[in-house]
């Protein structure tokens, strides 16, 4: 604690237009402005904002999928400046390869690790009994639910064990069944396997239950306009939901979130 790399991702003055190239601001829309955020190494910490606020380009940046236009971003690796070994993302749209099996999907990742054969096939198969999708290893993703999809797009991104996971409004399309079990599962394993994770979320209290630290974005060009610490400690379960501070927390953050959703609503500032 205390050194000066003791962080996990750091973003220093990071705008971004699309439409531009690696340290050349685009000339469209400007997604976000002069964007400062630290997070700390092996933090989970939640994204919240209006939609369109620039949360998905964020990820990207850190992700190092498009390239860092002005400022800059980086981890305990250094700059970013391309996708790494250690950074794994969720997608919004979870991206499987249409043409491979789940099995397949969730191997891939491990397979490209330089793993052995056998030891790919069995986390895969771990990680795809942990979303519950037991049975479905030879399905294509054409054949699976929106949120089978996604839980095989979370078992991929899982299974290579990341330092820092970037995920992007991951149980977005599951029944609030299967999203309270994968919250949980989420937490679990992110207490037993320590990673930086980002996760971006427009559900005020999944943010609240998973994370330690909760960053609350502007309305478009976005920047991170709130921090704040949960302080829920590293236990989250059933009674975390009737917390006192879990409520409170709920309800001030969603004040806080809604009045920038208004401004992005009057066409930002
Ligand atoms: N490929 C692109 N080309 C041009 N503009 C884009 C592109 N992707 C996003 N934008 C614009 O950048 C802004 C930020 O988009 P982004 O997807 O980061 O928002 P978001 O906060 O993730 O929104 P949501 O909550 O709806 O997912 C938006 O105004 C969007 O129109
Ligand atoms: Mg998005």
């Amino acid at each position: 604690m205390g050194m000066a790399t003791d962080f996990g991702i750091k973003i220093e003055g990071v705008s971004h237009a699309y439409g531009g190239g690696q340290g050349q601001l685009g000339t469209n829309t400007l997604a976000l402005k002069q964007t400062d955020l630290l997070i700390r190494h092996h933090e989970f910490h939640a994204l919240l904002g209006p939609s369109g606020c620039g949360k998905s380009t964020l990820l990207y940046l850190i992700g190092g999928f498009i390239p860092v236009q002005t400022g800059s971003i980086s981890t305990q690796k250094g700059p970013v400046t391309a996708p790494g070994p250690d950074r794994s993302i969720v997608f919004q749209n979870f991206a499987l390869f249409p043409w491979k099996t789940v099995l397949e999907n969730v191997m891939y990742g491990l397979q490209k690790k330089g793993l052995p054969e056998v030891e790919c096939r069995d986390i895969a198969q771990a990680h795809i009994k942990l979303v519950q999708l037991g049975g479905f290893e030879q399905a294509y993703p054409s054949q699976l639910s929106g949120g089978m999809q996604q839980r095989a797009a979370i078992a991929r991104t899982l299974a290579v064990d990341p330092d820092i996971l970037l995920m992007d409004e991951p149980f977005g399309a599951l029944d609030a069944q299967t999203r309270r079990v994968m919250q949980e599962e989420l937490r679990m394993i992110w207490k037993k396997r320590p990673k930086t994770v980002v996760f971006v979320t427009h559900d005020v209290h999944e943010a609240v239950f998973l994370a330690d630290r909760i960053s609350i974005m502007s309305a478009r060009p976005g920047r991170i306009e709130h921090q704040i610490d949960t302080g829920l400690g590293p236990e989250r379960d059933e009674s975390t939901l009737t917390d006192r501070r879990f409520v409170e927390l709920g309800e001030q953050i969603w004040r806080l979130v809604r009045e920038q959703a208004v401004l992005a609503s009057r066409g930002g500032l």
